[in-house]
């Protein structure tokens, strides 16, 4: 919206959590909860953001840096959410306009909601979102006349036991006219009680000069709901978990147990891909279409092609693996590598920083680090490449069609020549050349009649 500005009031500290971290950073769905109010905020195309920051700030602007929207307040002293909004909105300068206030705290908003917020409230000095909860313990509650106009809205700690009946709560996002909000913030005195200054006093300001203030109330009341606890930042990001897990099933996303499935916000996954049960799909993961993941698997930064599939309990973390190929099951494939097409990597395979050509194997038991393996490369079972010596990390290199046989030390560095062998037992130490094969091996003796003696 032309001309929009949004407070987003993000200087809460994690009290009640019992968390080092910041309250915005805490991750919900794999996202701290600032980037989810970032979403829907920014769907509204604001002018700026000012996002009032606490003095465990560091986390936060750091994750947040180079966002050139965005503008951080410091609240140096949490005096409440009236102060803090002060702050916001002294740090956007001389705006006019509406201005969205947003609680940091509240991260599954709809942006439809704030729509209708905007609709109403762009063009008036005060509106406010509301819902009705069966149970409002803990939030603030709309005071309403016999005609249903507003005149007050009464927190948990100042409510009377009449007033705590009310289940018409304040969800904490008000759209207020710049220059009412400068007036009003100003009038508001601490609370007798908590000490703290409540922005939820410029309703009594509205009142006082005539102002009538206007609500929208929340569909889905869930989405107002805000993070004040573990429990509740469960209980969100069980209901977030469910929404992204019904949008992939929407999109043809298999899953025999959507119930055990985790997957991060903003992961994409292609059509007629097939997860099981116990499945984590975390952090910038990307699937393609076609494939299967069984169950138990972990992918954490992994971008997998067409038609992949990833056999039970594998763990892919930062890596990326190309159409068709075949992994685990219990495979590793760490930070840096990267699987070919057709390529296999089977069980008990571990891969740091190694690329897997096209079409070739590691299918048991082996440890591949910082190699280069070309195109249609055998590798036998309980290969190690040897590739620290306590200081310095060396490079392995199986050119294209080469076949080690197993139980084979690679010392790195050290290549081993296109088309070339390697005789199962042997310790690679010199480079290979092409075509020829590498063995190094104890003469076998047989010592007759052992037994015997
Ligand atoms: C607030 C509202 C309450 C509403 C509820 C909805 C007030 C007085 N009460 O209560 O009516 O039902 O939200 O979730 O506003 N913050 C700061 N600086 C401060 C204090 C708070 O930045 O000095 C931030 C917090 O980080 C949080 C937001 O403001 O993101 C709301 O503050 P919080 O303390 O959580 O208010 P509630 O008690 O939940
Ligand atoms: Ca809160």
């Amino acid at each position: 919206m032309k001309g929009l500005n949004i407070v987003i009031m993000a200087a809460g500290n994690s009290t009640r959590l019992k968390s080092r971290l910041t309250k915005v950073m805490q991750p919900l769905c794999g996202k701290p909860l600032i980037d989810h109010i970032l979403r829907s905020a920014r769907a509204l195309r604001p002018k700026k953001i000012s996002i009032v920051v606490g003095n465990d700030k560091d986390t936060l602007i750091s994750h947040l840096r180079g966002q050139k929207d965005l503008i951080f307040a410091h609240q140096r002293e949490r005096r409440g959410t009236a102060h803090a909004a002060q702050i916001g909105l002294k740090a956007l300068g001389k705006v006019s306009g509406p201005v969205l206030v947003l609680s940091g705290d509240v991260p599954l908003l709809k942006t439809e909601t704030l729509k209708r917020l905007l609709r109403l409230g762009a063009a008036r000095p005060l509106s406010l979102v509301t819902a009705v909860l069966a149970d409002p313990f803990g939030y603030g509650r709309l005071l309403r006349d016999g005609e249903g106009h507003v005149y007050g809205i009464v927190e948990e700690k100042n409510a009377s036991a009449e007033e705590k009946q009310i289940n018409e709560i304040n969800a904490g996002i008000y759209c207020v006219d710049a220059a009412f909000f400068r007036r009003a913030l100003s009038k508001v005195k601490p609370d007798p009680i908590k000490k703290e200054f409540y922005l939820t006093d410029i309703v009594e300001a509205a009142v006082g000069e005539g102002i009538p203030v206007h609500t929208v109330s929340a569909e889905d009341s869930r989405e107002i709901l805000g993070v004040n606890t573990r429990a509740e930042l469960a209980y969100l990001q069980q209901l977030r978990r469910t929404e992204l897990i019904a949008g992939h099933l929407e999109n043809g996303v298999g899953m025999e147990d959507p119930s055990s499935v985790f997957i991060d916000e903003g992961i994409s996954i292609g059509e007629d891909t097939h997860l099981g049960p116990g499945v984590h799909l975390k952090g910038r993961t990307t699937v393609g279409k076609s494939c299967r993941i069984e169950p138990g698997c972990i992918l954490v930064d992994a971008e997998l092609g067409d038609e992949v599939q990833v056999k039970a309990y594998s763990h892919l973390q930062d890596c990326k693996v190309k159409a068709r190929a075949i992994l685990g099951p219990f495979a590793r494939i760490r930070p840096g590598s990267l699987v070919e097409e057709d390529a296999h990597v089977g069980n008990f395979v571990e891969l740091k920083k190694t690329k897997l050509g096209q079409g070739s194997k590691a299918n048991h038991l082996s440890y591949l680090g910082d190699a280069i393996i070309g195109k249609g490369v055998n590798v036998g079972a309980g290969t190690i490449t040897c590739n620290y010596d306590g200081k310095n990390k060396f490079q392995t290199r199986l050119e294209d069609g080469v076949f080690v046989g197993s139980d084979t030390q690679l010392v790195a560095p050290v290549t081993v020549g296109k088309g070339a062998y390697v005789g199962a037992g042997t310790t690679v130490t010199k480079n290979v050349p092409p075509g020829s094969l590498a063995i190094s091996r104890v003469e076998q003796k047989n010592i007759r009649r052992y037994k015997k003696r």
